[in-house]
């Protein structure tokens, strides 16, 4: 199958691609590398240095490349970005997003998958896990330019037949994530400073809970969404929720970090406790997820403690 990434130069996105090329598909990557790096692309996949608010742009490298699917990673992906400029949010997710729809309803693309978020869209939730149906009251604009393109996708889906799969991502974490990072990226922060032996604040009491998932699951779900889950919307979950506080012991122990850390003030609009239920995609994409915590923060500090050293010889 021929697969578009757009977003394969990030984060997540260069996973995506990776899995898709290990499973044996023609890949090329859509990336501005606005936050994505070009030694996170795969060397098997052509990159397009494109801006996705450039429709003539994104429209000419779809129609060159002419995939079967285009599975949409890029985005404009913080929090605070969202509320400190969400016009520049809006434009990105939406309008940028936009044109990607546009351009695969005009190159005959058969699919979309889309990487929405879990975490960002229902505020408080009434109940834990919550499940898809849960109602939507995102805090942030970043959640509510997420949930507006997967309304646009099911627009695109009546009026054009353009199929789309939309995944609800927890909070992901592994290899590649940005430990510099300010906001956020709970484990690349904490990881990142315990190996450098730095000390560390955790904001507000630490007992704030969130849903964590390797990004290797994650890769996995897009790849089960090439033949599964039409017009769908599932969570990509662990389904647990675990404490911040829990996260720094558990990355303590990895990195021997021995400090204690510092409480600061508590971040405004951070939800307190969340976790996502993943029934849905257990029964209709037929995945599940296979890494547990241990072991992906196991992988991550390994990660991380190789860069870190790396950098150190550089320099
Ligand atoms: N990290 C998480 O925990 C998480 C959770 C839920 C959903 N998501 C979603 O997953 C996707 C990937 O997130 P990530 O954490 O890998 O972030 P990331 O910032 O590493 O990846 C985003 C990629 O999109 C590219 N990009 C940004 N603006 C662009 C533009 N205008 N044109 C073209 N490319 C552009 C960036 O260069 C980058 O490579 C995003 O859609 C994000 O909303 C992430």
């Amino acid at each position: 199958m021929k697969i578009l990434v757009t977003g394969g130069a990030g984060f997540i996105g260069s996973h995506v691609a990776d899995a898709y090329i290990a499973a044996g598909h023609e890949v090329a990557v859509l990336d501005n590398l606005s936050t994505g790096r070009e030694e996170n692309v795969n060397p098997k996949a052509a990159l397009h240095r494109v801006d996705i608010r450039d429709l003539a742009k994104v429209n000419d490298a779809i129609a060159s490349f002419k995939p079967d699917v285009v599975n949409h990673h890029a985005a404009q992906s913080e929090v605070p970005k969202s509320v400190a400029d969400p016009g520049y949010d809006a434009h990105v997710n939406v309008v940028g997003g936009l044109n990607v729809l546009r351009a695969c309803v005009d190159n005959s693309v058969r699919k979309v998958i889309f990487s929405s978020t879990g975490g960002a869209l229902y505020g408080e939730p009434d109940v834990v896990p919550a499940d898809e149906d849960h109602p939507i009251r995102p805090l942030s604009p970043y959640g509510t330019s997420k949930f507006a393109f997967e309304q646009y996708l099911g627009t695109f889906e009546r009026t054009f037949h353009l199929n789309y799969t939309v995944l609800r991502y927890a909070n992901v974490y592994g290899a590649r994530q940005d430990f510099f990072a300010e906001e956020g990226r709970v484990v690349a922060i904490f990881a990142g400073r315990m190996i450098e032996g730095k000390p560390l604040t955790i904001d507000g009491d630490g007992n704030q809970s969130r849903d964590m998932l390797h990004v290797g699951d994650i890769a996995a779900a897009n790849l089960a969404a090439l033949e599964k889950g039409d017009g769908g919307t599932f969570h990509v979950s662990s389904g647990f929720p675990v404490t911040v506080n829990d996260l720094f012991r558990k990355l303590s122990i990895l990195t021997e970090y021995k400090l204690e850390p510092r409480f600061g003030p508590g971040r405004k609009g951070d939800v307190y406790r969340i976790a996502l239920d993943n029934t849905r995609a257990r029964e209709r994409l037929g995945w599940e997820p296979r890494i547990q915590l241990e072991e992906g923060l196991r992988l991550t500090v390994d990660y991380f403690r190789g860069q870190i050293a790396r950098l150190r010889s550089s320099t």
